[in-house]
């Protein structure tokens, strides 16, 4: 589903350049999870970010489902994402005095192919399935880390994403909210999702069956951890 082909990204501040990726070659299969780690500044984002179309790469190719995404205008990219990727970031960023359900509807704002009548329900159905169909009417702020995780995550799975990609879903959680944070993110990979994971905490990774280590911005490893169970199921 994914292939990247010798990718390499360099960012441009005031004339100043900064490569951070190095020819990286990558292919990721539909359904399978996959933990990118290494240090804090190794590139782990910027990778996530460019896999997600949230970037382009500065060189190299980035085949999606065989195709050539620099063949794609910005606004191509954007409904691509909008319609398969779904988005979990350490901050949340949820946004505040605003309800969770009203935060779990907004993708279905950008989604041409779904009706007014049945959004309130498909949100619904995400939140309930992160265990929060008791907060709908909460607003954001009155959560806990947790549970503002737990309606990122719903947000992010309202439109049924094939992939999703979480940058440090536990970063600012306790770790009895981190697991359960990864406990859904493994329940959604036996359900079909692709997940791919970014973090620098191998107790956060051990959820991945396969690991893909990252330093000064080049693949340094490239493992399938053994006894986790590979899914490649049809999305349910
Ligand atoms: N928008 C940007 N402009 C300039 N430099 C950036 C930008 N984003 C990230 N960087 C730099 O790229 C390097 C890798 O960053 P990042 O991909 O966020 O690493 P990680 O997620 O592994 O911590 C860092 O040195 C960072 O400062
Ligand atoms: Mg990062």
């Amino acid at each position: 589903m994914i292939k990247l082909d010798k990718i390499s990204k360099a960012y441009e501040t005031d004339g100043v350049e900064t490569p951070v990726l190095f020819d990286v070659d990558l292919k990721i299969d539909s359904g399978e999870f996959v933990a990118i780690m290494g240090p804090s500044g190794s590139g782990k984002s910027t990778l996530m970010q460019i896999l997600g179309f949230l970037d382009r790469p500065s060189t190299g190719k980035y085949f999606f489902d065989g195709k050539d995404t620099a063949s794609f205008s910005d606004d191509e990219l954007a409904s691509l994402r909008n319609a398969r990727l779904g988005f979990i970031f350490q901050s949340f960023n949820l946004l505040p005095r605003t309800t969770v359900l009203e935060n779990v509807k907004l993708p279905l704002q950008y989604s041409p192919t779904t009706k007014e009548k049945d959004k309130d329900g498909l949100a619904n159905e995400a939140l309930k399935s992160v265990g929060l169909g008791h907060r709908i009417n909460f607003f954001s702020n009155q959560l806990s880390g947790g549970e503002k995780q737990r309606v990122a995550i719903a947000r992010a799975l309202v439109l049924k994403p094939e992939v999703i990609f979480a940058d440090e879903p536990t970063g600012n959680l306790d770790s009895k909210s981190g697991s359960q944070v990864m406990e859904i993110l493994d329940q959604l990979n036996t359900q079909g999702h692709t997940i791919i994971l970014v973090t620098h905490e191998s107790n956060t990774a051990r959820f991945a069956q396969r690991i893909i280590a990252i330093s000064d911005g080049q693949i340094v490893k490239d493992e399938r951890v053994v006894g986790k169970k590979q899914y490649a199921g049809e999305l349910k």
